[in-house]
């Protein structure tokens, strides 16, 4: 299975941190902030990674990250022309893809499981990675119902549930498929939500639950709190 790295967007509710640096570069505790979704990756067994970008920053992508061979992997480079939303993004992965199932990971989020055996187990569909939390607000939240996810909302003002859908997708080749029939949202992105909600109309999605922590890091209080996960862990406190 091959990987994808999702980190382009403009970085606005970081601002003046990402007036000149990319989100992804900004520290989180001792490393650029996607070292670890491409450990994420790596961990799970992924060897072959795209990271797509945008425009005016790709360049500081393949200076820290160049080929990959350091972390032994092979990464390459697209670049997202507009901040045109999380699926467009991954629209432009589709020949790297190559006709094969993908693991899709958020450039801003930081992961303590490890997802090698849901790669490995994954044959068909869709799998997305759900986490308890305090603000679903902010986030994606699944509905589910017996085991079945029966719905995803976008950042809902009341949310069915405290599951938040977290930055880490694995998808079958439909996946382009979906994303070329739809529409922009009212913030003008085409949606993963609507994506994640295509598969689960079709009856072709399943979910796991993350037993770490899990935190994106693209809020001032989310990047602080990242770091604060990153050093504890790191200093066993
Ligand atoms: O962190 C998990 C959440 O990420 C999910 O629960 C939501 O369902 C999902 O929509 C997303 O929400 P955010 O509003 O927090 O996403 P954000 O716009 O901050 O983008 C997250 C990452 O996606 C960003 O670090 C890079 C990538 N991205 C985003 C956009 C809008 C792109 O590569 N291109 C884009 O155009």
């Amino acid at each position: 299975m091959k990987g994808i790295i999702l980190a382009g967007g403009t970085g606005s509710r970081l601002y003046p941190l990402t007036k000149v640096t990319n989100k992804h570069l900004l520290p989180v505790y001792d490393k650029p902030m996607i070292y670890y979704p491409l450990q994420t990756l790596i961990d799970a067994g992924i060897k072959e990674i795209m990271v797509v970008s945008g425009r005016g920053h790709a360049g500081h992508f393949l200076e820290l990250l160049g080929s990959g061979g350091e972390f032994g992997i092979h990464l390459t480079y697209e670049i997202q022309e507009e901040a045109g939303g999380i699926a467009q993004a991954l629209g432009l992965a589709e020949d790297f893809a190559d006709d094969g199932s993908i693991i899709v990971i958020l450039g801003d989020n930081i992961f303590q499981d490890n997802v090698y055996d849901a790669v490995e187990s994954f044959r068909s569909g869709a799998r997305v990675f759900l986490k308890k939390v305090m603000d679903a607000k902010r986030f994606g939240v699944a509905e589910i119902r017996g085991s079945n996810i029966v719905s995803i909302e976008e950042k809902p003002a009341l949310p069915k549930s405290n599951l938040a859908v977290s930055g880490l997708y694995i998808y079958d080749t439909k996946v382009f498929e979906i994303i070329k029939k739809l529409r922009p949202s009212g913030r003008g992105e085409l949606e993963i939500t609507d994506v994640n909600n295509e598969y689960i109309r079709m009856e072709d999605m399943s979910y796991s639950m993350l037993s770490g922590y899990w935190s994106d890091a693209g809020t001032f209080e989310s990047l602080f709190r990242a770091s604060e996960l990153v050093r504890n862990i790191k200093l066993n406190i």
